[in-house]
């Protein structure tokens, strides 16, 4: 089999996966908005690099040089990904400021191992 077969097999494969993965949710009796799920460890290494992955993606957008500190609230939701809600707290790096507090949504692909920033507002006042 040629490379530009397997390619395009794999597409397909990953297609065909995404269309399951989107119809599933659909049987299920709960609605989008009750099915996030909250995470207790806050600490999870995961979770850290979401985080993380996310500041920085923010940073890269909006020019910004915020640092990450920590995680102090976060939901999942599966879908075709894992959407992960994230209340961080963040310093901004240029400045000496306080620490404040971030909502992001961040989506994780486990078929392609990447992320993709969805939102980033803050600070937010808690
Ligand atoms: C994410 O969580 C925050 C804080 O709990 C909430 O205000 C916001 O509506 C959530 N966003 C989504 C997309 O669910």
């Amino acid at each position: 089999m040629s490379s530009n077969h397997t390619l395009l097999l794999t597409i397909l494969v990953f297609f065909l996966g995404s269309i399951f993965c989107n119809v599933t949710p659909a049987f299920g009796s709960k609605t989008h908005a009750d099915s996030w799920i909250p995470v207790k460890n806050l600490n999870g290494p995961k979770l850290v690099k979401i985080g993380k992955f996310a500041v920085g993606e923010h940073n890269n957008k909006a020019n910004s040089n915020l640092m990450f500190d920590k995680v102090v609230k976060a939901e999942i939701h599966q879908g075709y990904g894992i959407e992960y809600n994230l209340t961080i707290v963040a310093k901004d790096g240029a400045r000496n400021d306080k620490p404040k507090t971030y909502v992001t949504v961040v989506v994780y692909d486990q078929f392609m191992d990447s992320s993709h920033l969805v939102s980033f507002k803050g600070p937010i006042y808690v």
